[in-house]
């Protein structure tokens, strides 16, 4: 299921690898992360229902990590946010870190603004660092503090408690 939904053209074309991944290559790949200690993989579901994947990197107590994600490719809208939402709670309560870095390429309007809403700062641009085909592509550099992920989660608590 999950390579299925990574190697979907909607996923694949935002990925910073985006040859097709063959089940021998994936097989692989899962063999060697699912063992590795610093690497949290996981598959967010609504319900019974799983609506996306997301990733970790490394994972070290108060550590920073880079995050990977897509929603399912026939998810319903809304998907990502809870994706997010989940992911991101898991990431700082129960993994306990202190940052959560994200990368997207410039042609990504998508998850650019997924990063912004996440409440995610851009800390800088890596300028044409992306190849894809004949064309280079710069990358958005995306940070998230556990305090500022808190102060947002507080907010929204005095917000839900006042409606
Ligand atoms: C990024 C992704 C997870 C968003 O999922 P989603 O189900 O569309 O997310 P939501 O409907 O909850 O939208 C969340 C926010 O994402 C942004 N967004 C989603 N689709 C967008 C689009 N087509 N254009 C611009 N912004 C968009 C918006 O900020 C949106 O918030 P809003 O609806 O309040 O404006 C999904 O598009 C995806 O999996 N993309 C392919 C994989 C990918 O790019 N992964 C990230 C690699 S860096």
């Amino acid at each position: 299921m999950v390579l299925a939904w990574r190697n979907h053209p909607a996923i694949r074309s935002y990925m910073l690898t985006q040859h097709e991944i063959s089940l021998q290559e994936h097989r692989k790949w899962f063999e060697r992360v699912q063992h590795d200690k610093t690497r949290q993989q996981l598959i967010v579901r609504e319900g019974i229902e799983p609506i996306g994947f997301v990733q970790f990197n490394p994972v070290t107590p108060r550590g920073i990590a880079d995050w990977g994600f897509y929603a399912r490719p026939d998810a319903p809208k809304g998907s990502g946010s809870k994706l997010g939402q989940a992911a991101l709670e898991y990431a700082f309560k129960d993994l306990g870190l202190h940052k959560v870095c994200g990368q997207a390429i410039e042609i990504n309007a998508a998850s650019i603004a997924f990063h912004q809403k996440m409440g995610f700062v851009e800390e800088g641009r890596l300028r044409e660092q992306q190849r894809i085909g004949e064309k280079y592509h710069t990358l958005f550099c995306f940070g998230l503090l556990a305090k500022d992920w808190q102060a947002v989660q507080r907010t929204k608590d005095i917000t839900d408690a006042s409606n």
